[in-house]
C-alpha cells in the first residue's frame, strides 16, 4: 500500500514533491535507472530514440531531445522537460504516452534525483555509445614510420619514393613483384602527359635520351613544374573539384562571361606554387587577402538566375537558401572532405553533423551574393591600363572605318 502522502502528490503536483525529495539520497542506479528501464527504453533506449532522446546513456540523456534539450535541469525538477512531461495533465504529451503514468514513488524519485543534482556515476551504463568523432577520417595523418624511417628493409631503393614501400608490400602480399622501370622515352611521356597533359616534342624525347647526366630525370621534372602549362594541367583537377564552370548550368545553362578570373587565379596559384593553407584561405576570404578573384570559388556552383527565379516571396527565399546552401556544401566537400549539407534539414545521422553548425557556418557566407563586380589585386590593373590602349586603338580603327564608308558612299553616288 502507497504512504498517504505520496498519494497526495499525484493530485497536487509539486508542492509535496519537495518535501519528499528531503527524505534519503536518490541513487541513480537503485532507484532511477529502473523507472527509466522499465518505461522509457522501449522508446528512448538503443533500438529507439523517440525525438531524439536517449535515457539508457548517460551522455545522451544529460544532452536530451531534439525539441526540449536538455530534457533534465540538474537541481530544477520542476523547470525540467522531463519531468514536465511525465507530470503533464494533458494525454497527448504524457511520457510515457501509453498506460497510467508513472506512479507517485516513481515520480517522486525522478523529483528528488534531479533536485539533488542529477548525479548520474560514470560507467555505470550498460550500453556504450560509440563516439562519432572517432572515426578514421577525423584522426590527424601520421608517416608509417618503420616504411620511411627503414626504406631498404621496405624493399625500396636508393632514391624511391617512399611511396613504393606501400605498393612492394601489397605486391608481396599477393605474390607479385614490380614491374621492369619504363624506358626512358616511355618514362618521358608518362611524366609529361601527367604534369602537363600534352605529350613532349621530338626535340624534348632526343634531348633526354642523349642526357646522360645523373640528375638528367630530376631535371625534367624540374622543367615540366616551371612549365606555364603545368597550372593550367593541375587546375582542371581543382575546378572539377569545386564544380568550376564558363557557364550556369541547369537547362538554358547560359554563358558566364566573368568567371574567367578564378579560373585563371587557380591556375597561377598551382604556377606560383602557393601554399595550400593559402590557397584555402584566398577561397574563402580572398577579398580581405588581396586576392579578389579568389573568391570565385564561393559561386562556383551552379543556381537559378534572376529570371529563373519565382517572384513570390516563398521562391525567393527558397532559392537564396538553395545558393547559400551550395556555397556550404561546396567548402564542406573541397575543403573537409565532407558531406554537411544533410544538415540543412536534420543532423546527421552517423556522423558529428549537427543542424546547428550547419547553420552556423551558413552565417559565415550569408552576405555573399552571386553577382558581378570590380575586382581589385591580382593584375587588374595592368588589364585595365591594356584595356584603355585598346580602346584607343578600336576608336582609331573606327574612326578610319567611318571614313572609309563616307568615302565609299561619295565615290558610288558620284558614280
Ligand atoms: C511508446 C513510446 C514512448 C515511451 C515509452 C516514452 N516516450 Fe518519451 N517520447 C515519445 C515520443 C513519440 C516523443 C516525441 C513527443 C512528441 O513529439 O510529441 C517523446 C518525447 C519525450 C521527451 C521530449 C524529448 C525532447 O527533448 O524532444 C521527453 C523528455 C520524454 N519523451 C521523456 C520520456 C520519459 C521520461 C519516458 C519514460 C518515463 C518516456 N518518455 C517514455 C515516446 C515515448
Ligand atoms: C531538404 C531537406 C533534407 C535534406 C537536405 C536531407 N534530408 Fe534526410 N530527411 C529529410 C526528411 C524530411 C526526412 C524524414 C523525417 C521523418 O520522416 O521523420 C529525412 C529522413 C532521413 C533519414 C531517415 C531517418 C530515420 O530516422 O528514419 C535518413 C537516414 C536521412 N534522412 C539521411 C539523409 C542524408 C544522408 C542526407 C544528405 C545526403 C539527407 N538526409 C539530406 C529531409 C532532408
Amino acid at each position: 500500500m502507497k504512504a498517504p502522502t505520496i498519494r497526495i502528490c499525484t493530485t497536487v503536483a509539486w508542492g509535496c514533491l519537495a518535501l519528499n525529495a528531503t527524505a534519503a539520497p536518490v541513487d541513480f542506479v537503485r532507484d532511477v535507472r529502473p523507472i527509466f528501464e522499465k518505461h522509457c527504453y522501449e522508446c528512448h533506449g538503443e533500438k529507439k530514440q523517440k525525438s531524439g532522446l536517449r535515457l539508457d546513456v548517460k551522455a545522451a540523456a544529460l544532452r536530451g531531445g531534439d525539441e526540449h534539450a536538455p530534457d533534465i535541469i540538474a537541481g530544477k525538477a520542476k523547470e525540467s522537460p522531463l519531468m514536465k512531461m511525465v507530470l503533464s495533465e494533458d494525454k497527448d504529451e504524457r511520457m510515457p504516452p501509453k498506460g497510467e503514468g508513472l506512479s507517485a514513488t516513481e515520480i517522486a524519485m525522478l523529483t528528488g534525483w534531479i533536485n539533488e543534482g542529477a548525479v548520474w556515476p560514470d560507467g555505470v551504463d550498460v550500453v556504450k555509445v560509440k563516439d562519432k568523432r572517432d572515426h578514421w577520417s577525423f584522426k590527424p595523418l601520421n608517416v608509417i614510420s618503420t616504411l620511411a624511417e627503414k626504406p631498404a628493409e621496405a624493399g625500396l631503393k636508393p632514391k624511391a619514393s617512399f611511396i613504393d614501400a606501400f605498393v612492394i608490400a601489397k605486391l608481396k602480399e599477393n605474390g607479385l613483384a614490380m614491374s621492369p622501370p619504363a624506358g626512358r622515352v616511355a618514362w618521358l611521356r608518362r611524366v609529361t602527359f601527367d604534369l602537363t597533359g600534352l605529350s613532349p616534342t621530338p626535340e624534348e624525347a632526343d634531348v633526354f635520351s642523349k642526357d646522360s647526366r645523373a640528375d638528367a630525370f630530376e631535371r625534367v621534372v624540374e622543367r615540366l613544374l616551371k612549365s606555364e602549362r603545368y597550372g593550367e594541367r593541375w587546375a582542371q583537377h581543382w575546378l572539377d573539384v569545386v564544380r568550376y564552370a564558363d557557364t550556369h548550368g541547369f537547362e538554358v545553362n547560359t554563358e558566364r562571361p566573368n568567371a574567367w578570373p578564378y579560373r585563371d587565379y587557380v591556375i597561377r596559384a598551382f604556377n606560383k606554387d602557393t601554399p595550400y593553407d593559402r590557397f584555402i584561405r584566398e577561397q574563402i576570404a580572398g577579398d580581405a587577402l588581396g586576392e579578389d578573384a579568389a573568391t570565385g570559388f564561393l559561386v562556383t556552383a551552379s543556381v537559378l538566375l534572376s529570371g529563373q527565379i519565382g517572384k513570390d516571396a516563398p521562391s525567393i527565399r527558397l532559392a537564396r537558401q538553395d545558393a547559400l546552401d551550395e556555397i556550404v556544401s561546396n567548402i564542406g566537400q573541397t575543403f573537409l572532405g565532407l558531406s554537411v549539407g544533410c544538415a540543412r534539414c536534420h543532423d546527421h545521422k552517423f556522423d558529428p553533423i549537427p543542424q546547428r553548425d550547419y547553420y552556423a557556418m551558413q552565417a559565415f557566407v550569408s552576405g555573399v551574393e552571386y553577382a558581378d563586380r570590380e575586382m581589385r589585386g591580382g593584375d587588374v590593373e595592368a588589364r585595365k591600363k591594356e584595356a584603355a590602349q585598346l580602346v584607343a586603338q578600336v576608336r582609331k580603327i573606327d574612326d578610319r572605318l567611318a571614313r572609309f564608308v563616307r568615302w565609299r558612299t561619295r565615290i558610288r553616288s558620284a558614280a
